[in-house]
């Protein structure tokens, strides 16, 4: 077995010699690129500003080239495909509308993020009118009544209530049965989004619930600090299903909570947008990238990933999460050495040089083959 290893290595260093002559053709890529089928053409229908530094966008089909959305499952995700000063990049963002009218409108909201590229570009660039290229909506995250009890507790910290949003429209209509409470943790009473649809839910409905917690501002009508195991106790069964959006910090907290209660780990489940990492050494390395018969050679620094040095040098290399899980940006390493930063990728993958360039970072120089 090693030794068929060996050779397959071997036969990749010779792959990646034999791409050194070619004139690179962009031009060719581009077109491989935006012959991928899963691309949704949208318009911005409606801009909602939800607080001072997030806003709400209503995409409908653009009725030239996309005459019906894709249905989605309330916690699904989109990945936008945009150019920015001249560089492609993608983002995932979660579903925020009803799932029942998904074939007409799919709404994403985005909160500005200090020096995020793509969220001030949205935040402050785009207009109503303007196209959009987006993906088909993917992922797991979200309620599967045969794997799932009938209380539902949903976590939100900031932006991590959108998939929630979709989440309360889709079990008020099709699971009779079932209960869902949304813990929405925020800094003050101005941070708060989607207000209005919440109080109006929380009006309407007698099984889904809204409950808020302000961190840093005590207000009538709402929880104040931190979300505690007191707080959760009132909602908690026999029985329960746990989601959870928000950053890091509130899975920590939250996983001590949830230990209080004797929740089984299988019970649990989140959705992760955030990778982090900081590399011993800042370098600077070559990134060579192969296509079928086609390459680039580029520049990757040790803190940013294979995947955003591809982007920064117009290759339209597939993703969809950035964060190691949908799969859509496998490719081979051919050379090199790399960290990667949370794989779920299988084990019979990784030890076939299979990576995912949205999480992979260069420690030397790279090169890399797509598989599109
Ligand atoms: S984009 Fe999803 S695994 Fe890389």
């Amino acid at each position: 077995m090693e030794d068929k290893i060996l050779k397959l290595k071997e036969e990749r260093q010779k792959i990646s010699k034999s791409y050194s002559k070619k004139t690179p053709n962009p031009t060719y890529i581009d077109t491989l690129a935006n012959k991928h089928p899963e691309i949704q053409h949208v318009i911005i229908k409606e801009i909602i500003t939800e607080t001072p530094d997030t806003k709400s966008f209503i995409l409908t089909p653009d009725m030239e080239t996309t005459f019906e959305l894709i249905p989605f499952k309330a916690g699904q995700y989109i990945s936008l495909k945009l150019n920015i000063n001249d560089t492609y990049v993608t983002r995932a963002y979660s579903l925020a509308s009803d799932p029942s009218i998904s074939s007409k409108k799919y709404k994403i909201t985005i909160k500005k993020v200090e020096n995020g590229l793509v969220s001030n570009y949205m935040n402050n660039e785009v207009k109503v009118g303007d196209k959009l290229l987006i993906s088909l909506p993917v992922g797991n995250f979200g309620y599967d009544p045969n794997r799932d009890e009938e209380n539902v507790i949903a976590i939100a910290g900031g932006s991590g209530i959108t998939p929630f949003m979709s989440l309360a429209y889709e079990i008020e209509k099709n699971y009779p049965n079932t209960h869902l409470t949304v813990f929405y943790s925020v800094k003050t009473a101005k941070d708060i989004i989607f207000k209005d649809e919440i109080d109006l839910i929380n009006k309407k409905s007698k099984r889904v619930k809204f409950v808020i917690t302000l961190t840093r501002e005590k207000k009538d009508g709402y929880l104040n600090g931190h979300l505690k195991k007191e707080m959760l106790e009132p909602y908690i069964s026999e029985f329960n299903t746990i989601l959870m959006c928000g950053p890091k910090a509130l899975y920590q907290a939250m996983n001590e909570i949830l230990s209080g209660f004797n929740i089984p780990k299988k019970s649990v489940h989140f959705e992760n947008f955030n990778i982090e990492y900081t590399p011993s050494e800042n370098n600077e390395y070559d990134l060579k990238v192969i296509l079928k018969n086609d390459f680039i050679v580029t520049k990757c620094k040790s803190n940013e990933t294979l995947l955003e040095a591809m982007e920064k040098a117009h290759i339209k290399a597939p993703s969809m999460c950035r964060v190691g899980i949908c799969g859509y940006c496998r490719s081979i390493l051919l050379e090199g050495k790399i960290k990667m930063i949370g794989s779920n990728m299988p084990t019979a993958a990784s030890i076939n040089d299979y990576i995912h360039p949205c999480i992979t970072y260069p420690e030397s120089n790279i090169v890399i083959r797509l598989d599109i």
